[in-house]
């Protein structure tokens, strides 16, 4: 896709260099007072830039925003993230994607948002969003799967954010099924897939991924604070949420190509290595019971292997986990 010399003059700015305006100019077939003018907008978004007569222009600093002209410098994929959709408020990602799937947007298409005011979280709960801090956006996705496969999708996902995460960090993020992804077992990732389609096909998927990027403990409701967390509150760095953005659709895009080429098994080794689940005893929370026993395994399907106190096997399909502490 043609960039804009927007984005054009802040991929050369992100090089740390100086960048002349003249040479912009030129390559861009625009005069220097556009180039100018393209500074002064990026000055007011935030952005710091030095001006020298001689050398040019030279970036000093970037600011946390999550504008598509910064986000895209720092991707390296081919679908994911190819058209970006981004807008200063939504009720949630969700539902804007779903519009736009449904106005045949295609695959890989990114909504994100700075103030999401009602984001939803699995089984109808609510999804905090904290403005400038939270990361929360949502992917079309038009796999040829069955809707049963479409379940396997958010443990996809939770793979490679989980796998994006530990590599941009350094810390150590793990999962816990069906999708949390959780550091020092506290949830710092909130994964949601909705599907639209029939009894045997899926016409559109979409993913929603809420990341709590920059939050402090005063940003996480008080009755929350025991189980949830941020990627600041771990590991004590503020992070720039459009480079976190772009390491974890680069992620994505990989470990989703591999489960449409492979299927779930690679995926299955993947999960169970960054589990926090398996081996442990839990609680299993369905709608109106509970199930009490120790998770043995993730089946071919995604499914959870309870071995329950009665020694019997149960494949979880559904249903949310609290690991018992007591256990290692
Ligand atoms: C969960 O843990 O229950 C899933 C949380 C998913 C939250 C994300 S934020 C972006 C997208 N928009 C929403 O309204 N929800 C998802």
């Amino acid at each position: 896709m043609k960039k804009s010399p927007l984005e054009y003059i802040l991929k050369q700015l992100l090089s740390g260099e100086f960048v002349s305006g003249e040479e912009i100019a030129q390559n861009l077939n625009i005069s220097r007072t556009w180039v100018w003018n393209q500074i002064k907008i990026l000055k007011q978004l935030g952005f710091k830039i030095e001006s020298s007569a001689k050398k040019g222009y030279r970036l000093i600093s970037t600011p946390d925003v999550l504008i598509p002209p910064l986000i895209k410098p720092y991707l390296r994929t081919e679908r994911l993230g190819k058209k970006i959709y981004f807008f200063e408020e939504l009720s949630s990602t969700q539902d804007k994607a779903r519009q736009l799937a449904e106005e045949s947007e295609d695959e890989g298409t990114l909504i994100l948002c700075e103030r999401q005011l009602k984001g939803r979280g699995r089984r109808g709960r609510k999804w905090v969003h904290i403005p400038q801090k939270s990361l929360s956006f949502s992917i079309i996705l038009r796999p040829k799967l069955s809707p049963l496969e479409v379940m396997q999708l958010p443990l996809v996902a939770g793979v490679a954010i989980c796998k994006a995460i530990n590599a941009y960090t350094n810390l150590r993020a793990q999962l816990k099924w069906p999708n949390d992804i959780l550091i020092n077992n506290k949830k710092v990732v909130g994964i949601l897939a909705e599907m639209s389609g029939d009894t045997d096909f899926v016409d559109y998927v979409i993913l929603g991924i809420g990341i709590n990027v920059n939050l402090d403990k005063a940003d996480i409701p008080h009755e929350l604070r025991d189980y949830t967390t941020s990627l600041y509150l771990e590991g004590g760095k503020f992070l720039k949420r459009a480079h976190l953005l772009g390491n974890i659709l680069m992620y994505l895009e990989y470990w989703y190509d591999i489960y449409l080429k492979q299927g779930f098994k690679s995926i299955r080794t993947k999960w169970i290595e960054l589990s926090n689940t398996i081996d442990k005893d839990i609680i299993v929370f369905f709608k109106d019971k509970k199930l009490y026993g120790r998770a043995i395994d993730l089946d071919e399907n995604g499914n959870l292997i309870v071995l329950d106190e009665k020694n019997n096997i149960h494949n979880i399909m559904y249903g949310d986990v609290s690991i018992r502490s007591n256990t290692t």
